[in-house]
């Protein structure tokens, strides 16, 4: 029987990547997005996977989400948390609001997921949970308090939970990528990017699929002693 895996916001981006490198590993993924309907559709029509349309952020939409997945699919094995957004500002110029979404949709979501499929995985003795931090989590960025701290409470709750299941065959890993060729980063300033770029050894952005070659790996039978791990991929931006 096909193992199940679900990546949250993975009709678009990194998890798009994500999405396709799971199933070409054999497993029935379920995407998860939240806004743009014409990216879920060509999602489901270029995969033929399912696209769920809910808020990560809201526990009771998740509860709903992970019941169906369960009901038309099966228990849940995989679980990537990769959803998230930003909302970039100086701290002396950012709404609440920017914290408060920020820190719910890319933090809380996390605890949502987790806490839904945990139990299961408990009980069935096995698991994978993958968390997408960033770079930013890591070394602080400017005009992203929001983001960096939501970023690095994934960090916190990656390492915690690992400890909490370890014993059950559950491994729990964060992956942080540095700036990947994304809708994300093609929201920014070019002035500013091609500041950072010229931070990167590499020499240039990464692409989502060598993110998502990270998470096949962490994601399989292979990868049962790494947990608790925070795993870098950022063309060396930042050395830790
Ligand atoms: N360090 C120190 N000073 C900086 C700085 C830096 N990194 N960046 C900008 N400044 C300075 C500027 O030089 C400027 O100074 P002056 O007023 O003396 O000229 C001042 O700070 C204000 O800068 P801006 O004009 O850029 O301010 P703004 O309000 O127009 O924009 C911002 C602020 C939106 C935060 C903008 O700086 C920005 O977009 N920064 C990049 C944030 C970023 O990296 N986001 C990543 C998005 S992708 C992502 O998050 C994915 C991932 O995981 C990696």
């Amino acid at each position: 029987m096909k193992k199940i895996a679900i990546v949250t916001g993975g009709t678009r981006g990194i998890g798009h990547a994500i999405a396709l490198a799971l199933k070409a590993d054999g497993y029935d993924v379920i995407a998860t997005y939240h806004g743009n309907e014409e990216a879920a559709q060509k999602f489901r029509n270029e995969t033929g996977c399912e696209a769920l349309k809910f808020d990560v952020a809201d526990y009771a939409a998740c509860e709903d989400a992970v019941k169906k997945v369960e009901a038309g699919h099966g228990p849940v094995q995989i679980l990537v948390n990769n959803a998230g957004i930003t909302r970039d500002g100086m701290l002396h110029k950012m709404p609440k609001e920017n914290w408060h979404d920020v820190i719910e949709t890319n933090l809380t979501s996390c605890f949502n997921m987790c806490r839904l499929v945990v139990p299961g995985m408990r009980e069935r003795n096995f698991g994978r949970i993958i968390n997408i931090s960033s770079i930013n989590g890591q070394k602080g960025q400017f005009g992203q308090v929001n983001y960096s701290a939501a970023k690095a409470g994934i960090l916190g709750l990656t390492r915690a939970l690992a400890t909490e299941v370890a014993a059950k065959g559950i491994t729990v890993n964060a992956i942080c990528p540095g700036y990947i060729e994304t809708d994300m980063t093609a929201g920014m300033k070019q002035e500013v990017l091609d500041s950072i770029i010229r931070q990167i050894p590499v020499t240039r952005m990464g692409q989502p699929d060598e993110i998502a070659a990270l998470v096949s790996f962490l994601a399989s039978e292979k990868a049962a002693f790494i947990t608790g791990a925070t795993i870098a991929a950022n063309g060396g931006q930042y050395m830790s």
